[in-house]
């Protein structure tokens, strides 16, 4: 297999929503899923993203606990596993946009998502982003690639992460990105904390968003194991993806 082992993460309401309809980030996710989460950043090579989570929420995507990242030190791995962002078009002015720094030079947006680590961090986008917008994330020190007209071809960047030595990635949402990849047949793994909680809202984002599949074409899931997480309520559920030959 010339890509990386695919592992998909979302905390997601009893009624499957993984943000209430504001999109503000709203927490779903308890204090022992925070850890867990953080676990299983601590356990991969890589952490991935889509562009809207990634514009929204600047997401640090680092391992939270010193333990951990001396764990992995230890074992001879970077402190934390890289982050990577998928994003169409990174906008060159505007609310998420560059800005100029004191010096008058562009300073570009997603201040945690590149800053805090130490990490390498990837970014993949198309080159519907403006040249001038690349080269400041080159010059923050971002291994940004354009690939593609309009998208970005998804094979093609685990293909990239996989001869970049990446063996597993984490995948964090949101929804948009996770049906593409079930689309492409690109996800392995799917573990869900589902909160005893209910947003509602048919614009509130759920764990597989754009345009659906159909029924003979759904992504089919193998049951691992489910588990009463917490005292919370939450319940964790870990499924194998079934892949179609
Ligand atoms: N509860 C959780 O576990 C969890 C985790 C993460 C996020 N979330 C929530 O999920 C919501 C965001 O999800 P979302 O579905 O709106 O967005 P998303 O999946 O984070 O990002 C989707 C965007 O990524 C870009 N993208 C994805 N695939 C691409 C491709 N092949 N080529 C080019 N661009 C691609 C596109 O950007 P363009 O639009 O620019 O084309 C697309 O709109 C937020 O409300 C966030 O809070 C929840």
């Amino acid at each position: 297999m010339n890509r990386p082992l695919i592992l998909v993460n979302v905390a997601m309401t009893a009624d499957g929503k993984i943000d209430s309809a504001a999109r503000k980030g709203a927490a779903i996710s308890s204090i022992a899923d925070k850890r867990r989460v953080d676990e299983f950043r601590a356990s991969v090579d890589a952490v991935l993203v889509g562009g809207r989570t990634l514009l929204n929420e600047d997401p640090n995507l680092t391992v939270k606990s010193a333990e951990l990242r001396a764990e992995r030190l230890r074992k001879g791995w970077p402190e934390n596993p890289a982050k990577v962002g998928i994003i169409s078009e990174i906008p060159a002015i505007g609310a998420h946009g560059l800005r100029l720094d004191d010096a008058g030079g562009l300073r570009p947006p997603l201040r945690q998502f590149l800053t805090s680590g130490p990490a390498k961090v990837y970014l993949f986008t198309t080159r519907c982003t403006a040249p001038e917008v690349l080269s400041a994330f080159k010059t923050a020190g971002v291994k940004v690639h354009a690939m593609g007209q309009e998208r970005v071809d998804l094979v093609a960047v685990f293909r990239s992460l996989h001869e970049a030595g990446i063996r597993s990635v984490l995948v964090e949402g949101g929804g948009t990105l996770i049906a593409d990849l079930f689309r492409l047949g690109l996800v392995d793994e799917l573990t869900i904390y589902i909160a005893p909680k209910i947003f509602g809202g048919a614009s509130a984002p759920s764990l597989a968003d754009d345009s659906g599949f159909l029924p003979e074409q759904a992504p089919g899931l193998k049951l691992k194991s489910v588990e009463k997480f917490d005292d919370e309520g939450g319940i964790l559920v870990h499924y194998f993806v079934e892949h179609m030959e």
